[in-house]
């Protein structure tokens, strides 16, 4: 897979994409993330890639040249599957989305900074507008390193243990159930004996109990959506 992002301040991507899982994905040829400075693209020798409103308002927009002008150029070299801008009136983010995601070949993902972009751009560009929740982050670029680390473990081969992914919170619905590692026994609290037992089946059996009784009182909305 190979993902573009474009951002008025790249700095800000830097250590999210180049650490830990991410790392070893792209050393493994696995994944390609671009990040394109769109100062690079700014109309006058100042750097300026944004202005302030129409009609008046707090915060600056990025204008329309810069960003039409590198999304053509990237368009011009790839096919992108969805062209997605970050925005908090976005759809919300989801694990389906990450999933579905995780199958495309080609992503162009557009960070917004400062106020946001210039509407024009959404009208012609983009495919698929993503918010990561209901607050607003000062810029799309977190929004985006989190987006596709959470596409990134999902592509094969990406972590080392394969079912990993699947068992994460979300997948089917349902919350990860309590994980416990060595020592047997911490400050006085042990580690439940069904998990010493070896007994493969009971165990998963205490899992996914586990995984139900957190989900109905930690989110109780997704209980609603396991198929019946
Ligand atoms: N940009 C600013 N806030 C955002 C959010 N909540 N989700 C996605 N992009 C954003």
């Amino acid at each position: 897979m190979r993902i573009d992002i474009i951002s008025a301040v790249p700095e800000l991507l830097e250590s999210p994409l180049n650490h830990s899982i991410l790392k070893r994905a792209k050393e493994k040829k696995l994944i390609e993330i671009q990040v394109h400075s769109l100062r690079d693209y700014a109309i006058n020798k100042h750097g300026q890639i944004d202005d302030t409103q129409y009609g008046g308002g707090a915060g600056m927009v990025l204008m329309c040249e810069p960003l039409s002008k590198i999304i053509e150029e990237l368009k011009s070299q790839r096919e992108y599957d969805e062209v997605i801008y970050m925005t908090p009136d976005g759809v919300q983010y989801k694990q389906d989305m990450a999933n579905n995601l995780s199958l495309k070949n080609n992503l162009l993902i557009i960070c917004g900074h400062y106020k946001g972009i210039d509407q024009r751009i959404r009208d012609l560009y983009v495919t698929l507008e993503i918010s990561i929740g209901d607050y607003v982050l000062s810029g799309g670029e977190l929004a985006a390193a989190i987006m596709v680390d959470s596409i990134c473990r999902l592509i094969p081969g990406v972590l080392n243990d394969e079912t990993s992914a699947l068992t994460d919170s979300f997948q089917d619905h349902l919350l990860a159930p309590p994980l416990y590692t060595r020592p047997v026994s911490f400050k006085n609290l042990k580690v439940p004996e069904i998990l010493l037992s070896g007994h493969f089946a009971k165990i998963e059996e205490w899992r996914f109990e586990q995984s139900l009784e957190r989900t109905k009182t930690r989110r109780p909305d997704l209980i609603k959506k396991l198929p019946k």
